[in-house]
């Protein structure tokens, strides 16, 4: 994914840049650059490929100033092209950006006729020409990002350079990470903690909706409501290393709030952001034709493979069967010869799962691995594979991994669904949307997360609850119910909504936690009807739900805790279902005090059967 790296100092910033830049390498990039300042006026230079390049043209064209902004980038929206490296400048402006703005075309079409000429095919040089266009009409720095950031709708961490504003860096985030370090007479902002620990000892985290105004010797940080705020300073962990927590208590916090920059880095794998159209990579088979479609997975993985069911169910037209694998491969069920079988894995190792790829491949079926760890031998063992792109997953419980394979799992379906023609250009752009709205919808439920946190300290003391849902909502409750059950050892279960009534109805009593999951959708009618039967039985439910579910069940809010979240579709809601379910796992841990990242009994990757 992309790094940014900015700093306003008393002394030259240029080689300091680029050391900065060397520090997010590990990200991935393929080009890069820096700005500068320098009497009053933007200087650029930048390079495709490896970060010596740009080295090599900094030697001959030097960069004045003591203000600059740096940037690595992992190609999204255009070709990793020298023109569409970062930064993006006009006259008057220099931006670098970490994230997508899913409302690009729309703006770049509106900059075109009403003059703009661009110079790439970023969405980030779109941002640049809104916040040059508030500048002419008037409006002081701030004023035109602040006016800027309201019409862009999408995930983003700016660093800003204003060629007016020679002594002030600014910093915006909404939805990517991006914070400050200060350290003597100088101040940085970057994507994460080890990019600044080289540089600073502390660390103060931007909140969405904020932009910070920093000087060489202090700082301000105005959040959305343009009121000057304070942001938590906190120290960074001396050595820090790439895997390192940072901030972060544990590994599965950090990879819970990673979630809204991985998943936009395994979209940009999957979807040409220009023309908001699936760029799947071709399968060494013709999908087109395939009578069936089997996945094959473990624990998490399954529960991903269940929510994707209904995607290639109505995406694809075609039979989809969902297996454990450890019974799979022990059943050995009659397979159609012209069939896909999929096997999720976040590890790509494990035993059961890879028992069944062999089992599969031995009856002729075209296999396809879906893996976070690239080498792995499910990656090596099957025809086809796909990574997820959510990077090291450190946490035993896993959460990045989960959301990254319903991403690919997704484009796959729709991918399959374009080739047999079961889905038609319209519905594929509309799908891609609401892919890249996920990014968005993640954070906001992130920005929410001290509501978690008193829900948790209600249900600190629980031993035992239920998670229901219906259609995609029920492996969503599995999911949830294993993220709890595995990190705070509470006995947890998920359980289709509408079976509560032909037995596990006989658990409920008085203050049993309950946790429902309700999107506002088909199913929403009979989930409430099931909310009754759980309420009438004195059982305590916290209700997942949107704004127009709370106001569709009236009176029965007095009843229960809700916790709201934004609309989805078939697309987004597993998604945005299953973070406050993570959440609510993690806290809850955190107070019984388990150990969150390694817990009792689990391993990362069940190499054995
Ligand atoms: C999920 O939180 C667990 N760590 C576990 O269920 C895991 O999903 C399962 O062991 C499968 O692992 P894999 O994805 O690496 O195959």
């Amino acid at each position: 994914m992309c790094g940014i790296i900015g700093l306003v100092s008393k002394k030259e910033v240029s080689s300091t840049l680029v050391e900065g830049l060397k520090r997010l390498e590990y990200r991935g990039y393929d080009s890069s650059g820096i700005a500068t300042i320098s009497n009053e006026k933007i200087e650029r230079v930048r390079s495709k490929g490896n970060l010596k390049f740009l080295e090599e043209k900094l030697l001959s064209t030097s960069l004045p100033g003591n203000i600059g902004i740096g940037h690595t980038r992992w190609a999204t929206h255009g070709t990793p092209e020298e023109k569409n490296a970062h930064p993006h400048i006009t006259d008057k402006v220099a931006v670098v950006h970490n994230g997508i703005i899913e409302n690009n075309n729309q703006l770049r079409n509106q900059l075109i006729e009403a003059g703009t000429k661009f110079a790439s095919d970023t969405d980030t040089e779109v941002v640049c020409h809104i916040i040059t266009s508030y500048i002419n009409s008037g409006l002081s720095a701030y004023d035109s990002i602040r006016a800027s950031i309201n019409d862009i709708r999408g995930t983003y961490a700016f660093g800003v350079l204003i060629a007016s504003e020679p002594n002030k860096l600014f910093a915006v985030r909404g939805g990517s990470p991006i914070a400050i370090g200060s350290a003597d007479e100088e101040n940085y902002i970057g994507s994460d903690t080890y990019s600044l620990s080289a540089y600073s000892d502390n660390i103060t985290y931007l909140k969405d909706g904020d932009i910070a105004i920093i000087e060489n010797k202090s700082y301000e940080i105005f959040d959305q409501s343009n009121s000057l705020v304070e942001r938590e300073k906190q120290s960074i962990i001396e050595s820090v290393t790439l895997s390192e927590k940072g901030i972060f208590k544990h590994f599965m916090s950090k990879e819970i709030h990673e979630q809204p920059e991985v998943i936009a880095k395994s979209l940009s794998n999957y979807i040409d952001m220009d023309n908001s159209l699936l760029c799947v990579p071709d399968l060494p088979y013709d999908l087109s034709t395939i009578s069936n479609v089997t996945l094959v997975a473990c624990g998490s993985s399954y529960y991903a493979g269940l929510i994707a069911r209904d995607w290639f169910e109505k995406f694809t037209n075609v039979k989809v069967d969902v297996e454990i694998a450890s019974e799979f491969r022990y059943r050995e069920p009659p397979m159609d010869s012209n069939g896909l079988t999929i096997f999720i894995s976040q590890s790509g190792e494990t035993a059961d799962t890879l028992a069944a790829l062999k089992h599969c491949k031995s009856l002729g079926q075209k296999t396809i691995s879906i893996v976070n760890v690239g080498d792995s031998s499910m990656c090596r063992n099957s025809h086809a594979s796909l990574k997820i792109f959510a990077g090291p997953e450190i946490g035993v419980a896993s959460t990045k991994a989960f959301t990254c394979q319903l991403i690919v799992l997704a484009c796959l379906a729709i991918k399959i669904g374009r080739l047999n023609g079961s889905l038609n250009k319209d519905q594929e752009k509309d799908y891609v949307k609401s892919l890249l709205s996920i990014p968005r919808l993640i954070s906001n439920t992130l920005d929410k997360e001290d509501e978690i946190v008193k829900l948790a300290h209600d249900l600190s003391n629980i031993t035992t609850t239920l998670y229901l849902g219906r259609g995609q909502m029920y492996p969503v409750a599995m999911e949830g119910a294993l993220k709890l059950k595995e990190i705070s050892y509470v006995h947890a279960e998920g359980y289709p909504a509408g079976e509560m009534k032909h037995g596990p109805i006989a658990l409920l009593e008085r203050d049993l936690p309950v946790f429902m999951m309700a999107p506002s959708n088909t199913l929403y009618e009979k989930t409430v009807s099931n909310l009754n039967e759980v309420i009438a039985r004195d059982a305590s439910v916290i209700l997942l739900t949107d704004e127009k579910g709370l106001e569709n069940i009236g009176y029965l809010k007095d009843k229960i805790k809700t916790f709201l979240v934004d609309e989805t579709d078939i697309i987004s809601a597993p998604f945005v279902y299953t973070l406050p379910n993570q959440l609510i796992a993690y806290h809850i841990a955190l107070l019984k005090g388990t150990d969150v990242d390694q817990p009792r009994n689990l391993a990362k990757s069940v190499t054995v059967e």
